[in-house]
């Protein structure tokens, strides 16, 4: 097996760490703004850890940018739509997802308000998976599994 497809399969398998852990993270925000419980040690971990996730995908993602065959920019990437999406609209959607959830952490964190601080991060993380998973969808992959 080649360094593109373990890097691949690396990738591809990571997700499911970032969709549970983005999941659990808006679950328990969801949970404490709407039952307006207290931010807890273990609310800060769970968001944190959904953050780091995620960007660490992101590095795995921008080494796929490097190695990746269908990452290539001439004049037909362009019109081929499995080059365009991996070559420009996969990491731009995933990136804006990315920055979302660094944005909703970071403001959660300036907040002393716990329902504030849950609503911010239920707010921003639901519409960062929302992205994620819109922008694997609009490359006509699997959600869950993979092409080949
Ligand atoms: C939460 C963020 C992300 C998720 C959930 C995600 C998910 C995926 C999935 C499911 C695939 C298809 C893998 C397969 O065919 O088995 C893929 C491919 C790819 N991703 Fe991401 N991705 C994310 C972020 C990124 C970012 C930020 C970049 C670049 C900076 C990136 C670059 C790539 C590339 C280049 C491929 C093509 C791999 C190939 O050659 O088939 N991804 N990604």
């Amino acid at each position: 097996m080649d360094t593109y497809v373990i890097i691949k399969h690396l990738h591809s398998g990571f997700r499911y760490i970032v969709f549970l852990l983005v999941l659990v993270a808006i679950i328990q925000s969801l949970l404490g703004w709407l039952g307006r419980k207290p931010y807890t040690e273990t609310n800060r971990k769970l968001n944190l850890f959904a953050l780091i996730s995620a960007h660490t995908q992101l590095l795995i993602g921008v080494v796929l940018l490097f190695v990746s065959p269908l990452v290539q920019f001439n004049s037909s990437t362009m019109s081929n739509s499995v080059t365009r999406y991996f070559s420009v609209e996969h990491w731009v959607g995933m990136v804006i997802a990315i920055v979302l959830i660094t944005i909703g952490h970071s403001k959660s964190k300036k907040i002393t308000l716990p329902e504030s601080r849950h609503r911010t991060i239920a707010i921003f993380y639901t519409i960062a998976f929302i992205v994620i998973v819109g922008t694997i969808m609009a490359g006509h992959l699997p959600v869950l599994g993979s092409q080949s």
